[in-house]
């Protein structure tokens, strides 16, 4: 009964062609690899440079990096910042771009303790809402971004 077989495989494929993101298969490379050299992330993440002006928006917008609840920086149209981080104000003069993309990636291989979120990191994680697994917080384009406007911080 070919009506019934198509029935019964259409049924059995139709959630991986509706919710791709439960598939197991992925998930494990979901991160570019990267390797820290001293207290650093030497090599960009990826082949296109960083761009400061999206890293600006992406430290900026509370639905990306949202760097200033923390850390009063240099952007004179965010309202508020916090101050449980440093200023980030001459970041750019005290780090290199290296120091800065381990930073970001994950403070927490330099400072166990830090309470500063490691954006480019999904493994130990607990409470992840079903939709954010297995997603870093920023993407390794937006790093380089966000890296590369910390850079200009001089
Ligand atoms: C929940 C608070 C929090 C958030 C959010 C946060 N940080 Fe931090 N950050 C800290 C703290 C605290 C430190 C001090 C070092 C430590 O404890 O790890 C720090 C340190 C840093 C440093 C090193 C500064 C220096 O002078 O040595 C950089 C660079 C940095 N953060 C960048 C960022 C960027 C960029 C973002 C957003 C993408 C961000 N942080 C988001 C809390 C935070």
């Amino acid at each position: 009964m070919p009506a019934l077989r198509f029935a019964r495989l259409l049924v059995s494929v139709l959630p991986w062609v509706v919710f791709p993101c439960t598939m197991p298969a992925g998930a494990a490379d979901a991160l570019v690899p990267y390797r820290v050299v001293g207290d650093g992330i030497p090599a960009p993440l990826t082949d296109t440079p960083g761009d400061p002006r999206r890293g600006r928006v992406a430290a900026a917008n509370s639905t990306q990096g949202n760097c200033a609840i923390c850390h009063p920086m240099p952007i004179a149209e965010l309202p508020v910042f916090g101050n449980l981080g440093p200023p980030l104000d001459g970041v750019g003069a005290r780090l290199t771009e290296a120091q800065l993309r381990l930073r970001i990636v994950d403070a927490k291989r330099l400072n166990p303790q830090s309470i500063m979120p490691a954006y480019y990191h999904v493994a130990g994680l607990r409470r992840v809402a079903p939709k954010f697994q297995n997603q870093p917080m920023l993407s390794a384009q937006e790093i380089e971004d966000v890296v590369a406007y910390l850079a200009t911080l001089k």
